[in-house]
């Protein structure tokens, strides 16, 4: 009997993104009812889908080439409690499918025996043809080499490996792999859940948990009260899923649900991308992670004995890694954080204070128009964690990135850009390079002109301000909605 699986799980099987699967439903090829879709229609659309081509198989043949030391084990897969009581739902499934199947079988062989004991009745020969019907029809069923359900198979061994959760209200989805923290696995499926230390301290990763197991895999010193107990809260931060789950957590949906933090982050490292750019990687402690939503900056602040600076950056990493954090600096003479930077005032261990996060140039995750990215320079920063939260987040539509560089080695990451070319089928880039600021912005409107359906693209645009004021004067007179640019000076 075919399954009925989630539009996610779907995808997460064959391979595809939850886009693709929206749009195999959208056009019909694919029936779906109420939200799910049955393994064999999905065969139809996918027919040549194999156990060691889905993402599922994919996963288990990696983990199993890595799981050669303890400590990648006990990363990678569940840990051994996590997995048996995910093995022992399977197995309580298993059987509850065979307890079915012996009734079935009672109940025919039953049948028959009735049906021979009407052999003398006046339709005697009806009921012996029945009874040859039904042993036969027996023999059948307890013979049958009909081909096992291939997709049914796959989603048996990904539950056993990875877990669905349903939040509550939004509808959003995600999977909690090998042994992580509910938490850490909606932040790496790009959503924006409440939470504070992510430590088990601060209570405010507590969310209603509607059906579904958890195990706590970290301490916690937060006390949720008798009352919450029997509601069902739980702390996401130090609970995993052993089974597929439905859960009530508050989401940001805006910049302004996102609280102002100041933390003191140390430097790991600086290391020069190009002869003019450098890029500052900071890492806050364990117990104090930055919230943040993707494209959103953040004022970083040294004090010292000999020097204090201070200076505005976008962050440049992705919100799914709240540690740790990416920024690049442009070289300037204008600006004393850029100076010191170059003259090697920061060195691994420095402590900086990290205030914010700020600014409102993040995902419009409401619109389903294919995107465009139109960065000059450092304008790349906040895209990366953009195009790093989108990818995440598995938004429908095609992403489009134009970078232009007025500086020799402007384009300083082009292989991040290829990389993600290369990964993904939505994602496509194109550089320019002009003189100044100004001239970059007219490119660039030319480039999007020429492209034709820029009127169709919510298009984020990100630079020095003449960058900016040409682009949006080019797209607005041309007939670009004034709601579907989104703009950024830096
Ligand atoms: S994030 Fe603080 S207790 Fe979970």
């Amino acid at each position: 009997m075919a399954k009925l699986l989630t539009v996610s799980r779907a995808a997460h099987l064959i391979g595809v993104t939850r886009a693709d699967m929206q749009k195999h439903i959208a056009s019909g090829a694919l029936p779906s009812h109420d939200g799910m879709v049955s393994t064999e229609d999905l065969l139809k659309v996918f027919p040549t889908v194999q156990l060691e081509d889905s993402g599922a198989f994919e996963r288990i043949t990696k983990i199993r080439e890595e799981a050669f030391g303890r400590r990648i084990r006990e990363r990678v897969l569940p840990n051994q409690e996590v997995l048996a009581q995910r093995l022992a739902a399977q197995s309580e499934e298993l059987e509850d499918v065979r307890r079915h199947l012996a009734h079935y079988h009672d109940l025919i062989e039953a049948l028959r025996e009735r049906i021979e004991g009407m052999a003398h009745a006046s339709a005697s020969e009806q009921l012996a043809d029945l009874g040859e019907f039904l042993d036969s029809g027996l023999a059948g069923v307890l013979a049958s080499d009909e081909p096992s359900d291939t997709l049914a198979i796959m989603n048996d061994m990904l539950s056993v490996m990875s877990a669905h959760v349903t939040v509550k209200p939004s509808g959003h989805e995600f999977f909690v792999e090998g042994n992580e923290t509910i938490l850490k696995a909606s932040l790496r499926a790009g959503l924006a859940p409440s939470y504070g230390c992510g430590n088990g301290n601060c209570g405010l990763c507590k969310a209603r948990v509607v059906s579904g197991q958890l195990k706590q895999v970290h301490h916690t010193d937060y006390p949720l009260s008798a009352s919450e107990r029997t509601q069902g809260y739980a702390l996401l931060c130090s609970h995993t899923a052993v089974s597929d789950l439905v859960i009530e957590m508050l989401e940001a949906t805006s910049p302004a649900d996102i609280p102002e933090q100041e933390i003191v982050a140390k430097v790991r490292s600086v290391t020069p991308l190009s002869a003019d750019i450098m890029m500052l990687h900071l890492q806050t402690p364990r117990t104090n992670r930055l919230r943040f939503l993707a494209g959103q900056s953040l004022t970083l602040s040294v004090t010292g004995s000999i020097a204090n600076f201070r200076g505005d950056y976008p962050i440049a990493s992705c919100p799914c890694d709240d540690r740790n954090l990416l920024f690049h600096i442009r070289r300037n003479d204008d600006d004393e954080f850029a100076r010191r930077v170059f003259a090697g005032a920061l060195l691994p261990n420095h402590a900086v204070s990290l205030f914010g996060p700020f600014g409102d140039f993040v995902l419009r995750k409401d619109s389903t128009n294919d995107i465009s990215f139109v960065v000059c320079d450092t304008g790349f920063a906040p895209i990366k964690s953009l195009i790093e939260h989108a990818v995440a987040s598995d938004m429908p539509g095609t992403l489009r990135l134009l970078w232009a560089a007025t500086c020799a080695d402007g384009h300083y990451l082009e292989n991040q850009c290829r990389s993600w070319a290369d990964a993904l089928d939505t994602f496509s880039y194109a550089t320019l390079d002009a003189a100044d600021p100004q001239a970059a912005g007219m490119a660039a409107a030319q480039h999007l002109l020429a492209e034709g359906d820029f009127v169709s693209r919510d298009i984020y645009v990100v630079g020095p301000a003449a960058f900016v004021s040409a682009l949006q004067g080019a797209l607005i007179g041309a007939g670009l909605p004034a709601q579907q640019l989104i703009v950024e000076v830096i």
